[in-house]
């Protein structure tokens, strides 16, 4: 019997042919034709003002963090349980992070604690769809109702196809960033995107995400000339790798379905066992529509985890566990506006246990995970 990876990225289209037609064609750059084309396909599923292709979703996250202007007196509240991206962006804009704990349901921010954290400092709040699966949006726009003023930017690297209560996810925030690094459901080796839902962010968004010039605006014929305008970086994906993900964002219908597939099928193979051996599988709220990006575990005990994954391990099936807490970590720490207690977040994060979720795992694997992932259980219970 073969190991079953963790991940196994596949080529699901027409990715080499456009990869090999964009070398062809001279324009590897970014702003070409396969990046129009790509845009368009994230544009149509997010309805998005504009999307702007980068080379990673940590750098759209720093896009946004630019676009506010943060300051050392503004303050970005973060989940606790997320990348270290999310809060990164902001902090090395310059403001400080509040981090708030998670709710259990979701592993999406708890609106509760942001209403407690928030105050005049705060200038955005940052939301998270863990799994693909989204955050409380009405409980996080209760809490913001107040206050109009705080942003809200959509870390949406699960989240792309997923939706809530009928909004896709990535247009539900000012900003939005999306991954297309090799581990997400759509991938082109490093990638990612900002989804502006805001037209008034468009042009300034242009300008930063091209070096700081105007250059996007003398390409559409808008000036004669293009020069030095504001902030910025280098910002922009290459068109070859714009091409990558064309091939796959082309086939996300049938991509999206057979992620369904192994979503539902762990969740079948396991429902039954998980009240036996009192595991926690992934909770959809009503009106939420997954991504399907991953499948996990809660296990009843931190402790029964290493011997989990090491016994699952010694049966040829990869698992990994996931983040570890920001709020506490040293990075975080340093760049907190002022300590904060996150008990959700610290003890999903030890219990957590990730299972192999790709593209063309078949029925018969999920199953076997799902037997493996039992009979470790309970060896180690
Ligand atoms: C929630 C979240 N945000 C951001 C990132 C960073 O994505 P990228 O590797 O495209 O920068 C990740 C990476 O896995 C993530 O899980």
């Amino acid at each position: 019997m073969s190991d079953i990876p963790f991940n196994a990225p596949e080529l699901a289209g027409r990715e080499l042919e456009y990869v090999a037609g964009s070398m062809a064609s001279g324009h590897t750059s970014s702003g070409g034709p396969f990046s129009k084309r790509a845009g368009a396909l994230l544009q149509e599923a997010t309805g998005a003002e504009e999307v702007l292709l980068t080379t990673s979703c940590t750098s759209a996250l720093e896009l946004s963090a630019m676009l506010l202007d943060l300051g050392p007196e503004d303050t970005v509240i973060v989940p606790s349980f997320t990348f270290t991206s999310s809060a990164l962006a902001f902090a090395r804009q310059g403001a400080r992070i509040l981090f708030c704990d998670i709710e259990p349901r979701t592993l999406g921010i708890d609106p509760d604690h942001l209403a407690e954290l928030l105050d005049d400092t705060v200038r955005a709040v940052v939301v998270v769809h863990y799994a693909g699966v989204s955050c409380d949006m009405d409980g996080v726009r209760r809490a913001l109702a107040d206050r109009p003023d705080v942003v809200v930017v959509e870390d949406a690297a699960h989240g792309l196809y997923g939706g809530y209560r009928g909004e896709p996810l990535g247009g539900l925030g000012r900003f939005a960033s999306l991954s297309f690094h090799e581990t997400k459901n759509f991938v082109c080796g490093e990638g990612g995107a900002l989804l502006l839902n805001d037209r008034a962010d468009v042009d300034r968004a242009r300008v930063l995400y091209d070096k700081g010039t105007d250059r996007q605006a003398f390409f559409l014929g808008q000036v004669d000339k293009y020069s030095w305008r504001d902030t910025g970086s280098s910002f922009g994906l290459s068109d070859t790798l714009a091409a990558y993900l064309l091939g796959q964002l082309e086939e996300a219908e049938s991509i999206q379905a057979r992620r369904r597939a192994v979503w539902e099928g762990y969740a079948e193979a396991l429902a039954g066992p998980a009240e036996r051996l009192g595991l926690r599988l992934p909770v959809v709220p009503e009106g939420c529509a997954p991504a399907y990006h991953l499948f996990y575990v809660l296990l009843p005990d931190a402790e029964l985890r290493p011997g989990v994954m090491a016994t699952m391990r010694e049966q040829g099936v990869a698992t990994t566990f996931h983040y570890v807490t920001l709020h506490d970590s040293l990075g975080g720490r340093r760049f907190a506006a002022r300590p904060t207690e996150c008990p959700v977040s610290s003890d999903i994060s030890t219990r957590l246990v990730r299972l192999p979720f790709f593209n063309t795992l078949s029925a018969s694997d999920v199953e076997r995970v799902a037997e493996t992932l039992v009979r470790a259980v309970q060896a180690a219970g």
